[in-house]
């Protein structure tokens, strides 16, 4: 329920542009950022726990609250600092309120609440996957164009992949999302079984280009019902079935000493351990994964007559994604963000939340966190 700003929109304009500070804590980044007028980046401060959960595969919900309670003040205060203001230049603060992990998305609330509540700050809570959506309209804003709607957009990342119809600004329509795996998930997954670290992405990202893409046939997922939700399940037990086949204990475990040597190893390291057999079934799983993604793009695109295309998320940063999008296959413009705001930040739940600023629309004290937070 939206409740009276704590002071008026009026004078914020009056004496300059408004300055949203973010926060974004859902899953293992723990992010602040300070955006004007919705589009205008002018610090976003990112601290990954990637070390924290490296050596398990994956995240781990508690130790991941636990990093996010340390990191929470230093991050907000280098926001600021980098912002170069203080707490009397803030106009609002925003939060990411869900989807995410439930003790992850506490601890960012909680803060923001108490910011609200000792400073007066409008508090705003955003869906985070919104937020990855916004993450390239401000950008494209602030380079001075603008998207064209209707749009499609493909959040595809660790814990999502969602792909919506976007008839206006602010409006969404889910026209598919993963029925297991999401993208990014299945590049982690894919990448543990092989004994490439976490997160798997980029370091697949990068081998792919040292494989044949069409020296393993891995199959494209057949859907039933809806044709444009997503599967990757299918494709990560191909991945883990090629490998059974392959007996390559040995080089897994050159890989997992390699790892244990380097936090994280440069390129040319995991190409002395990985041969050329298994850097083509990398590129095969890359272009199978792509193809998932693209080809439920261009249906949707033609069914909804999309002006636009917008893909973000984690999974966003993938290069061949990115030149297999930019293409020319996809008939309208695609956007993409930054690299750096593609994966999580707070600078894209600032932006988010700009709409509802410009609107007093607030949220009260009694904000929670929801971690199954759907968008449409
Ligand atoms: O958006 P994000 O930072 O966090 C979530 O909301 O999940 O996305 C992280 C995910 C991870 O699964 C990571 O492996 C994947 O994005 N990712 C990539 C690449 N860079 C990050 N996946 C494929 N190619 C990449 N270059
Ligand atoms: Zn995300």
């Amino acid at each position: 329920m939206p409740n009276a700003p704590s002071r008026t929109l009026a004078l914020i304009y009056l004496f300059g542009m408004p300055m949203i500070l973010g926060i974004e804590s859902s899953c293992d980044e723990t992010a602040a950022a300070v955006v004007r007028t919705g589009g205008i980046v002018l610090s976003s401060v990112v601290a990954s726990q990637i070390d924290t959960h490296g050596k398990y595969g994956g995240v781990v919900p508690e130790l991941a609250s636990r990093e996010h309670l340390r990191s929470i003040v230093p991050v907000v205060r280098g926001a600021l600092a980098d912002a170069g203001i203080g707490w009397s230049g803030v106009d609002a603060v925003a939060v990411t309120r869900g989807p995410g992990l439930t003790g992850s998305l506490l601890v960012g609330l909680t803060y923001a609440k108490a910011l609200a509540l000792v400073k007066g700050f409008p508090l705003i809570g955003v869906n985070h996957v919104e937020g990855h959506i916004h993450a390239v309209l401000a950008e494209v804003q602030a380079s001075g164009g603008s998207v064209e709607f209707p749009a499609l957009a493909l959040v595809a990342s660790g814990g999502h992949t969602h792909l919506f119809e976007v008839p206006a600004p602010g409006s969404y329509r889910l026209l598919g999302k993963t029925r297991d795996d999401a993208a990014g998930e299945a590049y982690d997954k894919v990448a543990k079984l092989l004994g490439f670290g976490y997160p798997g992405g980029p370091v697949l990202d990068s081998l792919a280009a040292y494989g044949d893409p069409d020296g393993v046939a891995f199959p494209l997922s057949k859907m039933k019902g809806n044709a444009l939700d997503f599967s990757f399940s299918g494709l990560k037990t191909a991945v883990l079935r090629w490998s059974q086949a392959k007996q390559m204990e040995g080089e897994i475990i050159a890989r997992r000493a390699l790892l244990k040597l380097h936090r994280k190893p440069a390129l040319e390291q995991w190409l002395s351990v990985t041969p050329q057999e298994t850097l083509d079934a990398i590129a095969a799983f890359q272009r199978v994964a792509i193809e998932e993604m693209l080809r439920r793009i261009a249906e949707a695109s033609a069914a909804t007559g999309a002006r636009a295309v917008v893909i973000s998320g984690g999974v966003a940063c993938n290069a061949g994604l990115r030149r297999a999008a930019l293409s020319g296959r996809l008939a309208c413009p695609v956007h993409f963000p930054s690299p750096a705001l593609s994966t999580d930040n707070a600078a894209m739940i600032a932006a988010a939340a700009f709409p509802r600023f410009e609107r007093g629309d607030f949220d009260d004290l009694t904000l929670t966190a929801q971690s199954n937070l759907a968008l449409a």
